[in-house]
């Protein structure tokens, strides 16, 4: 028992107006109970959350269930008020070593139990060190510098009282129109799932109770990315085996990897809303996966239940919430003012109220809260180490995908270079580099292209002109400019895309088109018969097809971050090779939407002799010319590259495709083999991707299914054997009644995306 604590039940005792024995024996009692239980940690966690709870009034289990942004409080007194009363048990976005060591020690020793509060803040692609969008760190296919960049940020960010970040953000989503596509990690269950286990691992580390380890919260649950039209917040219609087979994988595999906390969605899902889905929250997380930390709601995701025409008003929406097995509410106060009236009228019960606290309670053992409080001010002082930057710059640089590369025009040879031409919004944008959702980055420490190629050049031979202002901006006014840089260069290079608010929450777009006059000045560019480089930085995949045929060479860098400048720059002028491939399929316009690799077949697929590009078809042709197929008239029935598809300096030849058997059992599992070599002339990176097609199933199965993945290093000439094992278990899936995997027969590929590769087959039986 610290002294000030002491101190406060001494001062209850003397302030007490009927100083009784009795009061002195609760006082003394209290004292000894909690040396033996919250201040000695050598109990058990759930019994030290029992034994706390056995001693916590309503008012205190309510306070535990909310969590109040600091915008709340009218002033900090205020702040000061409720926290010493017990009134809150978390905070959102109050943060600052000294701050929270101070609102901190109010919790621990002067409210009357002394329970720590867990501070929360969304941390999602880093503190201050800014990594790429968590969709351009899926483009890595590299869980384990995904990993290192989620421990980095976790140390940033706990150096500041952070003890709970709202990360990883796992929805899959097959719509690029919505703006939270950028951080999310794409289309595929099997990759985004790898993601999410390296995130969570990265951000709790390897000992929950260590200093810089911060709480998981695996979100949004569940189905938040198939909102409607890609419009932000729409209601979303998921039958239960893609819910099962796809959208719940990565949520799974977070609570595999030991996700300490899971946030309820905005969405309503099939008719009911994820903060009141006692399916989704009570059957699948808690029954079937046995999740045993505990379950915060999204921002106001409570209250909008009366939106979602789902409660009446705000304490229906409590209790609906309450039910369904939310037990922290985010922002917004439905719990705290209704809670007790919920109870006296039965609406909910008191064991679900303590299974809540308890909960909440678990985790804050758990993470060491109570021994440790407080934040070391020293470890402030790692913010921004090099380490962390150069970090950053691995990571930007693996994230980034090169879409095309003729007549090898990349990479640019800078000791054969005579000038640059650097045009486009987004080649000095620091903002802009660092993405959506990074509340701490700062511009400042942004190196932007243009500043990394004047360092690695020189500025003399470095002709740059932005061209347009923003990647909106249509003004075209400063095109003539652009293009007399391009005349006096050897080489363009146009930095474009999307600025970083035009991807993330709210920021759904209904063309995924580049903004502004971007095209046209590309256009533009290209008549000037220079060599034509685009890098498109934005948030989500941009139906870039024109913009594909009138350029030389595409680096695709998503926002990459802190250090995107110095990454592309090691790219460009070839210091490492791309190697980043397509976590998403990417596709010709916004009317292709949705279209995934893992699409089942139609009764009638299109192939190129059965599709009409609708120029073709002659006036007034009969009805029957039209060949009956599953296309577009306008896109055909391809998408404009598919998943896990990037380009190379090397080229990567593919060969003998062995299994170690062609028929196995349910239960079993088989090894994959297949040699890569490395047939070019530079030392570089391959995505090994495996897939299989369950050819027949009870219900239908996806034409191509990612399996395994692998990222080799190679030097020229070099050859990898690379081995997969599959196993029965990773083909199973739900079929509407149950999980299993079926006896029949299979294609297996070995290629370098979805498209292509070695092919073979095998039989379950
Ligand atoms: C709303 C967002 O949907 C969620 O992702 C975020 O964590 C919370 N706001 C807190 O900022």
């Amino acid at each position: 028992m610290t002294l000030s604590k002491f101190n406060l039940l001494l001062n209850t005792y003397m302030n007490c107006k009927r100083h009784s024995w009795a009061i002195l024996i609760v006082c003394l009692s209290q004292m000894t109970y909690s040396c033996k239980t919250a201040d000695s940690g050598k109990d058990d966690i759930d019994v030290r959350a029992d034994k706390m709870l056995a001693r916590m009034t309503l008012d205190e289990k309510i306070g535990q269930m909310s969590q109040l942004n600091i915008s709340y409080f009218a002033d900090s007194d205020q702040l000061k008020i409720a926290v010493r009363d017990g009134r809150c048990g978390s905070l959102l976005n109050f943060f600052g070593a000294e701050q929270v060591n101070e609102i901190q020690r109010i919790a621990v020793e002067e409210s009357r139990l002394g329970i720590p509060l867990i501070i929360g803040r969304d941390v999602i692609h880093g503190y201050r060190t800014i990594f790429p969008i968590p969709l351009g760190m899926a483009a890595s296919w590299n869980p384990e510098i995904v990993k290192k960049a989620f421990r980095i940020s976790a140390i940033e960010a706990s150096s500041q009282g952070i003890k709970w970040t709202f990360a990883p953000m796992i929805d899959i989503t097959w719509d690029p129109r919505w703006g939270r596509i950028a951080e999310g990690c794409g289309e595929d269950p099997v990759l985004a799932s790898a993601m999410a286990r390296a995130m969570v691992e990265g951000i709790q580390g390897d000992s929950l109770t260590d200093p810089t380890t911060l709480a998981a919260c695996a979100k949004h649950y569940v189905g938040y990315g198939f909102a409607e039209a890609g419009r932000d917040y729409n209601t979303t219609y998921i039958s239960e085996p893609v819910l099962r087979n796809v959208v719940l994988k990565p949520f799974k595999a977070a609570k595999e990897a030991g996700a300490l906390t899971f946030m309820s969605a905005f969405n309503d899902l099939n008719g009911v809303p994820t903060s009141a889905n006692e399916f989704t929250l009570r059957q699948i997380l808690r029954k079937e996966w046995g999740f045993d930390g505990f379950v915060v709601s999204d921002w106001g995701s409570v209250t909008e239940l009366v939106n979602h025409g789902y409660a009446t008003d705000e304490k229906d929406a409590a209790a609906k919430a309450i039910n369904a097995g939310v037990e922290m509410e985010m922002a917004t106060t439905s719990y705290f003012d209704n809670i007790k009236a919920l109870l006296n009228e039965k609406k909910i019960t008191q064991e679900q109220v303590d299974d809540a606290v308890r909960d909440i309670l678990r985790v804050k053992y758990r993470l060491g809260l109570f021994e440790n409080p407080y934040v070391d001010t020293e470890a402030q002082k790692k913010m921004l180490d090099p380490s962390f930057l150069e970090h950053a710059r691995t990571v930007a640089r693996q994230s980034t995908v090169m879409l095309k590369n003729d007549n090898r025009t990349l990479p640019l040879k800078a000791d054969k270079i005579s000038s640059v031409a650097v045009i486009g919004p987004l080649a000095d944008a620091p903002r802009d580099q660092l993405g959506t959702w990074c509340f701490d980055g700062l511009p400042e420490n942004s190196i932007t292209p243009l500043t990394a190629i004047r360092d690695l050049l020189g500025d003399k031979k470095v002709n740059y002109v932005e061209g347009l202002e923003y990647s909106r901006d249509k003004k075209t006014d400063k095109f003539k400019a652009a293009l007399a840089a391009a005349g006096r260069s050897d080489v363009i290079l146009f930095f474009g895309g999307e600025e970083w608010v035009l991807s993330g929450e709210g920021q759904s777009r209904g063309e995924i088109n580049l903004p502004g006059a971007q095209s046209e000045l590309i256009s533009e560019l290209a008549k000037t018969g220079k060599p034509l480089v685009i890098v498109v930085m934005a948030g989500r995949p941009l139906a870039i097809g024109d913009e594909l045929k009138e350029s030389d060479a595409v680096l695709y860098a998503w926002h990459g971050g802190t250090m995107a400048g110095p990454a592309l720059a090691d790219l460009i002028f070839g210091k490492e090779s791309p190697s980043g491939k397509l976590p998403v399929t990417f596709v010709k316009g916004s009317g292709q939407i949705p279209f995934y690799y893992y699409r089942n077949n139609t009764g009638r697929p299109a192939s190129d002799k059965s599709w009409t590009p609708m120029d073709s078809i002659p006036v007034e042709d009969q009805q029957s010319s039209l060949g009956y197929k599953s296309f577009h008239l306008d896109y055909g029935y391809t998408p404009l590259l598919p998943f896990g598809f990037g380009l190379s300096y090397t080229t990567f030849s593919y060969s003998d495709l062995r299994l170690s058997s062609q028929v196995m059992g349910a239960n079993g599992s088989i090894t994959v083999r297949a040699n890569v070599t490395n047939s070019g002339t530079y030392d570089a990176d391959e995505i090994v991707q495996l897939y299989i097609r369950d050819r027949v199933g009870s219900i239908t199965r996806p034409i191509k299914e990612l399996k395994g993945f692998r990222r080799i290093t190679l030097k020229q000439g070099e050859t990898a054997d690379v081995e997969f094992t599959l196993t029965g278990n990773d083909l199973a899936f739900f079929n509407g009644k149950e999980t299993l995997t079926e006896p029949g027969e299979f294609d297996v590929w070995v290629g370098p995306n979805s498209d292509e590769g070695l092919h073979s087959d095998f039989i379950i039986k």
